[in-house]
Parts: structure tokens; C-alpha cells; sequence
């Protein structure tokens, strides 16, 4: 039976050689940190299959079919393993290369191969974002426009991206449809592509063994019985961590997404937690540098590593700097995530204390409340004004209608010389303007005798402290000086 399965397929043979390939060293637990993450991907793909059995991807639809997913036991264990595999795969991932980089094994001949795994680590957190959105809640909501309004200030691609990814004016079926296919379709095929090809680089070079003093003749190993056997013992062990957070911790769903809440605070997935505390803590003049340069440039150093760092020698002695260099990067992503952590506790505490009922935001005109720690008094009562008058316009969340409103989101008009702004406001606006690189030429209204100075002042104030905007309150004094 064998040898006939193997005349006509090679299939024994390719087995063979797959199973006796020689680990330098012989089989050791720290050469499993790669498989794990092959593991970890198994499950999502599996659990995620039976998934899009039960979801169903359109504004109507999309909360509904989550909750009916929340409502079976079955199909929200499916669900609950789905989402703390994400989690497993990103920091088996993250493990993975951290690893590489410490033991140096990104050297030649392995360029290839390690150019592959970083793109494997953004497709990873492309997926984790993409999966975030779906299941439009307000959380998803939310956290998907910061990250979509992001993409947006990218220079040059930014509007491209941002069309892409909303695919209209504000977020809605057609946006729940693009990350659909970007998390079911686009990015698992990528995913596997990927993986096919890392692996099979991986074949060819053999694994780079520990970082030691060579030319010590290393222990020859094999890869079956030994290396396979730890590599299932830690892909169980990985799976029981998995079931255990599945049963005892399995993620919660919010309040359909409410695109008219404008006081509430998203939380992003924990491993977005770094790249959101960079955003908070950067002036909004250097808002480009959190939210695209610093991650591009770290992209860009971890794909040119193996020609940034030329010596041969992969001793630990021999390259201090690289791991001095490493343990910053990870001391500075921790940081960045506690800081993030609890600035945005504070704010959805400071938030549930100060709910903006709409009467008690109408009065809040003295500005003594605000809409959350972070923005300035006046933005709560802010908020109020600009759902009634300027949403319908500029949208909800700031986004404004591509080639029709501008977007206030990430504007720097708006988080700029506030003068100018409380011209505009005033006065309106007309003629040709550009925005993150869209022209509009449309009609602003003008809001002098339309609205007080107070509500002028507020509304400022909130529209240049929302959508990740952060610059200077406006006071009604300041209003009255330019509406006279
Ligand atoms: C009827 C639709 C409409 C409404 C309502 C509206 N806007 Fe506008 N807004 C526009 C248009 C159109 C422009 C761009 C004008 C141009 O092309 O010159 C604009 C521009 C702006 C700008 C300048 C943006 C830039 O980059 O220069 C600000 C700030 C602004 N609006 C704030 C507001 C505020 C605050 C409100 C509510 C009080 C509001 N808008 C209500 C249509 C509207």
C-alpha cells in the first residue's frame, strides 16, 4: 500500500526527508517557538471557517449574527477560542522574532527568511485589526474609525487607504464588507503564502541553532522523534492555555455600535496598545510621527536588519548593541502599553462618571463639564451641539464625506491656529480647499446668530478634541472677539 501510494505520489519519500531532517544541536524547547505560532494559526483558521458559517457581514446583520453566535454555547466557545487564539498567535509571533533577533539568526545566509517573518508579523496584525471591526459593537466601532482615521494621514496613500478600507462616507455595510475580505479572504491567503514560503526557506538553510561560540562541533539531532515531540508537547500545552481562557475568560459584546455616541472611549486589542499610547503622547504638530513614521521606520530597520547588523559572529558578546537595541525596543513597547492602559482607563472611568445627557449638555454652557479626562471643559457640552448642526455634514465621528464635506478628524486646520477656526465657524467657509490630500469646494454655513458664542466655543473645543484631535479649548471670550 505504501510503496504504491509512493510509486505514483513521491509521497513517503517527501515524509521521510521532512521528518529526518538534522537540527544542529539536537532537539531542544527553544527551537519551538516557531511551530507554536504554525499551531496557533491552525486554530484560527479552523475556528474561523466555522465562523463565517454563523457571521453574517452587513450593517444590519453583522452585531445581530454576533450575538446570536453569543447566544449559543457551542458557536461562543467556537468564538471565544477564535479570539484568545488571536491573542496567542500575536505574542507566539512576537516571541518568535524576539528570539531570532537575541540569537542573531537573521544573519546570512537566513535574509530571506527573516524578510518573510516580519512581513508575516504585520499580515498577523493586519489580521487582528481587520477581526476587530466585525463584530460592530461599540468597542469595534469605535476602535476601528481611530485606526481607519489613522490610515488616513498617511501621506500620499493615506486618503487611498482610508477610501479603501471605509469604502464610503462613513463606516457602515460597505466597511464591515472590506474587512471582511481582508480578514477572511485577502489576508489568510497572504498568511499562507507566507508561511509556505518561510517554511520551505526554512527547509533549505535548516534551523540556525543557538547562538554559540563557533566552530564547537554541535550535537547532531533529528527532527523526528525527538524536536516533533516537544514541538506537539508545547502546541498542546499552548492549546490547554487557549481552552482555559476560552471557558474562563471569553470576550464579552457590547451595545450594538452607535455611530451617534460621541463620548465614547474605544479600547484597542492589547497589542495595539503600544501604537495607541505613541499617539496620545505625541503633540498634536507631531501627530504624523506617532501614528506613521515611528511605525514605518521601525518596519523599515526590522527589514534591513540582517544588512544593518553584517558581522558574521552571532555571539551574544559580539552584539551588544543589537541587544541593548532589542531590550529598549521591548522595554518602550511595555511602557507605552501600561501608559496606554491606563490613560484610557481613566478616560472611560471619567466618562461612565460624566454621562452627557442631552438636557444636562445643553446647560452645561459655563463649561464646567468635560467629556472625558482628557479633552477640555466645554468639549461634553460640545458634543451636543455638533450632533444637532454639523454632523449631518462632517459625520459622526469627524470623517466628513469624501469629495463633498472635509474631514475634521485628523485635520490640521482644525487642531491649528484657533483663530482661524473660529473664522470659519463664524463666518462659513467657501472656494477651493485641500484636506489630507482631497480637494473640496462646497459650502460651509456660517453660524453667527445661528448659535451663541458659548455653543460656537464649545463646539470648537470638541471638534479639536475628538477622533484623536488634541489642541487648545476655546472660550466663549475668544468667540466673541472674532464674532463681535
Ligand atoms: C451643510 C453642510 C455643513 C454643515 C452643517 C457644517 N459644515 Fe463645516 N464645512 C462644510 C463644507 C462644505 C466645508 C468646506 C468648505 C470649502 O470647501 O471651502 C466645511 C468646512 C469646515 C471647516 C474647515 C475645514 C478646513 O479644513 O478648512 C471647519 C472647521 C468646519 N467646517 C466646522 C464645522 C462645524 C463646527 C460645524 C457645526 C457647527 C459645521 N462645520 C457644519 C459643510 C458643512
Amino acid at each position: 500500500m505504501l510503496i504504491w501510494l509512493e510509486q505514483r505520489t513521491g509521497l513517503v519519500t517527501a515524509i521521510k526527508d521532512f521528518l529526518t531532517e538534522d537540527v544542529p544541536g539536537g532537539a531542544s524547547y527553544w527551537f519551538v517557538f516557531g511551530s507554536a505560532t504554525l499551531f496557533a494559526m491552525i486554530v484560527q483558521i479552523v475556528t474561523g471557517i466555522f465562523l463565517t458559517f454563523w457571521y453574517a457581514p452587513s450593517a444590519s446583520t453583522a452585531w445581530e449574527s454576533t450575538k446570536a453566535i453569543y447566544n449559543s454555547p457551542f458557536q461562543h466557545f467556537v468564538l471565544s477560542i477564535h479570539y484568545w487564539g488571536a491573542s496567542a498567535m500575536i505574542a507566539l509571533v512576537f516571541l518568535h522574532m524576539l528570539q531570532v533577533l537575541v540569537w542573531g539568526a537573521y544573519k546570512a545566509p537566513r535574509e530571506l527568511q527573516w524578510i518573510v517573518g516580519v512581513l508575516l508579523f504585520i499580515v498577523t496584525l493586519v489580521l487582528g485589526l481587520t477581526g476587530y471591526l466585525l463584530p460592530w459593537d461599540m468597542n469595534a466601532y469605535f476602535a476601528s474609525q481611530v485606526a481607519i482615521n489613522i490610515s488616513g494621514t498617511a501621506p500620499i496613500l493615506g486618503p487611498f487607504i482610508q477610501r479603501l478600507l471605509q469604502d464610503g462616507p462613513v463606516m457602515g455595510t460597505l466597511t464591515i464588507n472590506r474587512f471582511f475580505g481582508l480578514h477572511v479572504w485577502l489576508m489568510p491567503a497572504a498568511l499562507v503564502a507566507l508561511v509556505g514560503l518561510h517554511l520551505f526557506i526554512f527547509r533549505h538553510n535548516g534551523p540556525a541553532g543557538p547562538a554559540v561560540e563557533d566552530p564547537r562541533p554541535l550535537r547532531p539531532g533529528r527532527f523526528w522523534p525527538n524536536q516533533m515531540f516537544m514541538d506537539t508537547v508545547i502546541s498542546f500545552f499552548v492549546f490547554i492555555i487557549i481552552l482555559f481562557l476560552a471557558i474562563f475568560a471569553p470576550p464579552f459584546l457590547d451595545q450594538k455600535a452607535d455611530p451617534t455616541n460621541v463620548t465614547f472611549v474605544p479600547y484597542p486589542a492589547w497589542y495595539f496598545l503600544a501604537l495607541f499610547g505613541l499617539l496620545n503622547i505625541m503633540p498634536p504638530s507631531l501627530e504624523l510621527v506617532g501614528t506613521i513614521i515611528i511605525p514605518t521606520v521601525v518596519v523599515l530597520v526590522l527589514l534591513a536588519l540582517p544588512w544593518l547588523d553584517r558581522s558574521t559572529l552571532r555571539t551574544f558578546g559580539s552584539r551588544a548593541s543589537i541587544l541593548w537595541g532589542t531590550t529598549l525596543v521591548v522595554i518602550t513597547v511595555v511602557a507605552l502599553s501600561l501608559y496606554s492602559q491606563i490613560s484610557i482607563q481613566r478616560k472611560q472611568a471619567a466618562a461612565a462618571a460624566n454621562p452627557v445627557p442631552p438636557a444636562a449638555a445643553a446647560a452645561a454652557a459655563p463649561a464646567t463639564q468635560s467629556a472625558s479626562a482628557g479633552a477640555p471643559a466645554g468639549a461634553a457640552a460640545g458634543a451636543k451641539v455638533f450632533s444637532t448642526n454639523c454632523s449631518s455634514c462632517h459625520g459622526a465621528a469627524g470623517a466628513g464625506v469624501p469629495g463633498a464635506f472635509p474631514p475634521l478628524a485628523g485635520n490640521p486646520v482644525v487642531t491649528g491656529d484657533k483663530t482661524k477656526v473660529i473664522r470659519i465657524v463664524v463666518n462659513g467657509l467657501h472656494g477651493q480647499i485641500s484636506v489630507k490630500g482631497s480637494s473640496y469646494n462646497g459650502q460651509m454655513p456660517a453660524w453667527k446668530g445661528n448659535l451663541s458664542n458659548s455653543d460656537i466655543a464649545n463646539v470648537i473645543t470638541f471638534i479639536r478634541n475628538s477622533w484623536g484631535n488634541k489642541a487648545s479649548a476655546v472660550t466663549t471670550a475668544d468667540v466673541a472677539k472674532i464674532a463681535k
